[in-house]
């Protein structure tokens, strides 16, 4: 086989073979085919698309490149989230502990975060003690004693897709629908878990700005899934504001704490619960998406999720005492509150620029190699909808510096105020 041809092929609008797309996925792994070959063969499937079949043999092809995760020793439906990124996004620290309290097993493997503030495990890290990196013994060890466990990416998954994904970020080929349902599947796919629920985000602070765009990828997601036998679906969900008012890495534990304990902000907790019904219904544990809903409600109420979140920070290292004294977590030096220029409605919070204000702070990574001040960040005071007055606070930054008119600045430039707005819808489709 030669990869000119197969470029061709593709240039040609002709759909490859398995055998093909395998021998393309091996080859570029280990370096046999270079840069200037797959570039040109991303950018024809970029024109030239492709079709159900070739996704998901792309999609395993890519899983094979590397390590899998063994969940099988797990007793029970593994089921998993993934989100495609969005702004304070704080569903997994309440989801994991939620889902796990109704006996559900969440075996999660979870990534740093590049961008407006961490990942689910930067922000686990602001909690004193809590370690993240578990052999695989004890990882499956984990989950089979407490049904939650949450480790850092470990071990060489999927090395093509890293490959690859770094060689479209420099040719023009990230926004490629096949290639992205690919790319985020395979890891999800070697990650283990029988079942996926995907929370695909819209709006300004998303990879896909529209509920088009949106939708299309998860018709792609759900099923390459689907077709390798992983049962997968996809809540969309708005990303137009920031998600909760915490963006930051230790503010988002404490929202997340806040949310298990039922008094968290209600798109947040309307966000966990659509996701939560789904994973519940998925790993088999309700006869219906009312009754997952109703059960998950239960276990906030009954302080059952609470009590997971401590059992589970206690089980890898931390102190659960942060739970209830929040207080513990770190603080940030000072607090600068944003006043509103205006009365009006908050109509507008744009949200990846108001996530770039967190990270002005030190929330976030401009790099791979920045570092991040876990104390940092910003609380909304405000959301789309809500009335303000003059001189009212719209935002609460919290810094680790005193000169702060650069994130102030973006604030206001970011947050529009007029006569009149309703808050937007949060979910907007559901795709299985
Ligand atoms: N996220 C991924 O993991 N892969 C992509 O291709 C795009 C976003
Ligand atoms: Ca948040």
């Amino acid at each position: 086989m030669r990869m000119v041809d197969l470029i061709e092929k593709k240039r040609d609008g002709k759909e490859l073979t398995a055998e093909e797309i395998n021998f393309i996925i091996e080859g570029y792994t280990k370096d046999q085919i270079p840069d200037y070959q797959v570039s040109a063969w991303t950018m024809a499937v970029f024109f030239r698309d492709m079709t159900e079949r070739e996704r998901a043999d792309l999609t395993m092809a890519m899983v094979h490149s590397g390590d899998t995760i063994d969940l099988s020793e797990i007793k029970g439906v593994k089921v998993d989230k993934h989100s495609t990124g969005g702004v304070g996004d704080t569903t997994t620290l309440v989801l994991a502990p939620l889902v796990a309290a109704l006996d559900i097993p969440i075996a999660k493997m979870s990534g740093r975060g590049l961008g407006h503030t961490g990942g689910t495990i930067d922000k686990l890290e602001a909690i004193e003690g809590f370690h993240v990196e578990l052999s695989n013994e004890q990882f499956v060890d984990q989950v089979n004693r407490h049904k939650i466990a949450v480790i850092g990416q470990s071990g060489n998954l999927t090395p093509a897709d890293k490959k690859l994904y770094a060689l479209r970020d420099v040719t023009g080929t990230v926004n490629s629908i096949p290639l992205i349902a690919s790319s985020i599947m395979s890891k999800k796919i070697a990650a283990g878990s029988d079942a996926i629920v995907l929370d695909v985000k819209t709006g300004a602070g998303a990879f896909m700005k529209t509920a088009e765009e949106a939708k299309q990828l998860a018709e792609a997601m759900v099923q390459i899934g689907n077709n390798v036998g992983r049962k997968t679906m996809a809540v969309i969900s708005d990303m137009s504001q920031p998600l909760g008012y915490a963006i930051g890495n230790a503010l988002e534990v404490k929202e997340a704490i806040e949310t298990l304990q039922g008094k968290g902000p209600k798109d947040l907790e309307e966000l966990c619960l659509a996701l939560g019904r789904q994973m519940v219904f998925l790993a088999k544990k309700a006869t219906s998406l009312e009754e997952a809903e109703q059960m998950l409600k239960e276990v906030i109420h009954n302080g059952k999720a609470l009590e997971k979140f401590k059992e589970f920070i206690a089980s890898q290292g931390g102190d659960p005492s942060v739970v209830d004294h929040p207080e513990k977590l770190p603080q940030a030096a000072y607090r600068i509150e944003v006043p509103a220029k205006t009365d009006g409605i908050v109509a507008e919070i744009v949200a990846d620029e108001i996530g770039t204000a967190a990270m002005l702070l030190g929330a976030g990574r401009a790099t791979k190699d920045s570092s991040i001040d876990l104390a940092v960040g910003l609380m909304l005071n405000k959301k789309i909808g809500d009335s303000i007055k003059a001189g009212e606070s719209l935002v609460t930054i919290h810094a680790n510096r005193d000169q702060v008119a650069d994130v102030v600045e973006k604030i206001h430039s970011n947050i529009r105020i007029t006569d009149h707005a309703v808050a937007p819808v949060l979910v907007h489709d559901i795709v299985r």
